[in-house]
């Protein structure tokens, strides 16, 4: 696991995974910039590290795209770039105004396209490519109850990493799907702007929720998760899971599409 000479960048990089993946690069040799909404946060995690920062709103393109160009200048380019930036706040879909489905696509789904489109080019640009790490979840891969906005968004980042890793083999592609890691997802709405039409998206009690609960799986420490990531960028893994616990989800999701398939076959059969 050695990433020595390589610059990367971490949105989110001011809490919880973000800053885990910053450490867990840096550790592996990484010349590391992290970016953040969150300027007095950001200002603590990089004096903390002892490397650059950037705010950034990755619901914003142009803000984004600054945020490329400052990293490219500041590191004298750019290998790594891992648009992780997001919230996980909870709310059945029957609830949700349009201002929760705009916060929840605009952060986890709309900041994960700025950052391909914004930093593509500059991967594209070295000799030997790069790799872009997108943070996706469990719930891009089986989706739950309370979890619905979530999982759109999240699905949208597997989709969009998958594509992605077909049309461009010469950059290294990785989607991160995390199951419980201590961090302030609990606290989201921290970040979340006005919402003049209310809504029904509330921050997660992590200790009574769900996979988050006392009966889920063990919890992980950021920088466990910023090891797997190393590593998956080392070994130019397409999916990074944390959590082999959780497979049961997944599975029983794919046994559902199968059975469905195998139905459409017997009915063609009987046709
Ligand atoms: P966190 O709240 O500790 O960190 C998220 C960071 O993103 C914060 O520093 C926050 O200020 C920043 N952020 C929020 N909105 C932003 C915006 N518009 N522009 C730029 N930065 C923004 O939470 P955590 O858990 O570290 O979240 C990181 C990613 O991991 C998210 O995409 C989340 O959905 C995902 N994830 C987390 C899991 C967990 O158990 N903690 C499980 C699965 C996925």
């Amino acid at each position: 696991t050695d990433l020595r000479g390589r610059r990367a960048v971490v949105t989110g990089g001011a809490s919880g995974i973000g800053y885990g993946i910053a450490q867990a690069l840096i550790e592996a040799g990484a010349a590391v910039m992290i970016a953040d909404v969150e300027p007095a946060a950001l200002d603590t995690a990089a004096a903390a590290l002892g490397i650059p920062a950037r705010h950034v709103d990755v619901r914003e393109r142009g803000s984004v795209d600054e945020l490329a160009a400052a990293a490219a200048a500041a590191l004298g380019g750019v290998d790594i770039v891992c648009n992780n930036a997001g919230i996980g706040p909870a709310g059945r879909i029957e609830h949700l105004s349009i201002s929760d489905w705009q916060w929840m696509l605009d952060v986890n789904l709309w900041g994960v396209i700025h950052g391909v489109q914004a930093f593509l080019p500059l991967l594209k640009s070295n000799p030997d490519g790069g790799h872009i790490v997108n943070t996706a979840s469990m719930s891009g891969l089986a989706a739950a109850p309370s979890l619905g906005a979530y999982a759109v968004s999240k699905f949208g980042v597997v989709a969009l990493t998958e594509a992605l890793s077909a049309e461009e083999p010469r950059i290294g592609t990785t989607v991160l799907c995390p199951g419980p890691v201590r961090s302030r997802i609990g606290a989201s709405s921290r970040n979340r702007p006005a919402a003049p039409d209310g809504g029904a998206l509330v921050d997660l009690d992590l200790d009574t929720a769900g996979i988050f609960g006392p009966d889920g799986p063990p919890w992980l420490e950021p920088i466990a998760v910023g090891r797997i990531v190393v590593d998956a960028i080392v070994n130019r893994r397409l999916y990074a899971i944390t959590h082999p616990q959780l497979a049961g989800r997944v599975k029983a999701r794919h046994a559902a599409i199968e059975a469905a398939f195998a139905e459409a076959a017997e009915r063609k059969e009987h046709a």
